[in-house]
């Protein structure tokens, strides 16, 4: 009778996740083993007062204790067995050992980044462990035939327009690697990116001096919506006024694009409550992009809601270029305009083709508003 030797697992700590577990199964062990060594030496003392050597006796403390050692060490099986059961269920949940990283269609830069790395003190001392696998980027390799078609891409070439492959990578749960390209937008030869706000093209186009003019010196910092590759936030700030702009990456990595330039891009959708406080732009534009995704009055006024909630009161709303669709369409952002009570500072209903929507003529309104302090 005596010392229980015990082994669980194989000795390695690899898996943190696993220590509240096997503290609760060590503390059973240690219940059991107490256990035991406790009806031994109830055994041994009780057979030892009992001089009168009462055989009968004996042999049923024997058999009792037999009984016990059974039972503890039938115990001891099911723990060990359960605790291999648990280290195979944690591999499964974490998933890295199916890793086949010697697969033909798997992306280098992943290969490098899951496989196991040797940590460079060697074995740390506490846990026992040699070697550390990624937290992350596991989705990745799920979804390495999509990943695989991201980074095929020609390296210092011109950047593919293949954002819907990124975005279904993100939604998978796998961040995108980065890649290496140029000439995603072309702000030098050709376009009017540069001269737009600057140079106007139509009666509906506002001149950024103008509209600055009209806050008197006031405006200086501004909100964006839909503002595409940044021009609008990168002509304001050459006249010192900083802008944010919103921006989804649809069609080209818009957000990017615009960090790259210098500015500050804000990757939200509409549906979103802006993650702005109260009262505190000078300034905000918003273009037909204001109204992408159906365009419902209930959505229109959403959006009217929070943009009145983060201009401060004397601020500008500035409406560049909103084609209308139909002449009941700009009757119903009149009405909801008007009823938030902004002064029109400037108002000027045309006539465009909207060549990213229908491709017609359609009616397009640009403004300057006003929004006034109420009390
Ligand atoms: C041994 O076990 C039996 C029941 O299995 C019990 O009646 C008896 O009292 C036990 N003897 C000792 C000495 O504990
Ligand atoms: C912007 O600020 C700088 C530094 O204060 C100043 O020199 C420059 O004239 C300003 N530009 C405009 C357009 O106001």
């Amino acid at each position: 009778m005596g010392s229980v030797s015990l082994k669980i697992g194989d000795g390695t700590a690899r898996f943190k996740r696993a220590t509240l577990c096997s503290s609760a199964v060590n503390i059973l062990m240690i219940f059991c083993v107490i256990t035991t060594n406790l009806f031994a030496l109830y055994a041994f003392t009780s057979s030892s007062k009992n001089h009168t050597n009462n055989n009968n006796n004996n042999l049923v403390h024997n058999k009792n204790i037999s009984l016990v050692s059974e039972q503890v060490s039938l115990i001891l099986r099911e723990i060990d067995l359960s605790q291999k059961k648990l280290a195979q269920m944690e591999k499964q949940l974490l998933g890295y050992e199916r890793f086949d990283l010697s697969r033909p269609n798997i992306a280098n830069e992943l290969k490098i980044f899951l496989q196991r790395h040797q940590l460079p003190l060697g074995k740390d001392s506490r846990t026992g462990i040699t070697e550390m696998v990624s937290s992350v980027g596991h989705s990745c390799e799920k979804n390495s035939d999509l990943l695989s078609q991201f980074m095929s891409y020609k390296v210092s070439g011109t950047c593919p327009d293949d954002w819907s492959v990124a975005q279904k990578l993100i939604l998978k749960g796998c961040k995108k690697l980065s890649r290496d390209c140029v000439n995603c937008f072309d702000l030098v030869s050709g376009g009017n990116e540069n001269q737009k706000f600057v140079k106007a093209k139509s009666k509906n186009d506002f001149l950024i001096d103008d509209v600055l003019a009209l806050g008197n010196g006031g405006i200086r910092i501004g909100f964006d919506i839909g503002g595409g590759s940044g021009s609008f936030a990168a002509r304001m700030f050459d006249r010192n006024v900083t802008v944010i702009t919103n921006t989804l990456n649809v069609d080209a990595p818009f957000s990017e694009f615009i960090a790259a330039r210098g500015l500050f891009p804000l990757y939200l959708s509409l549906d979103h409550r802006f993650p702005f406080y109260d009262n505190v732009f000078d300034l905000i534009h918003a273009s037909s992009s204001f109204d992408v995704e159906g365009g419902k009055a209930e959505r229109l006024e959403f959006l009217m809601f929070d943009i009145d909630r983060v201009l401060r009161a004397g601020g500008l709303f500035w409406l560049d270029n909103f084609f209308c669709v139909s002449e009941e369409k700009k009757q119903t952002l009149t009405r909801l305009i008007e009823r938030f009570g902004y002064k029109k500072l400037k108002w000027v209903v045309g006539e465009k083709v909207d060549i990213v929507g229908s491709g017609k003529p359609e009616v397009v309104l640009s403004a300057v508003l006003q929004k006034p302090v109420r009390g």
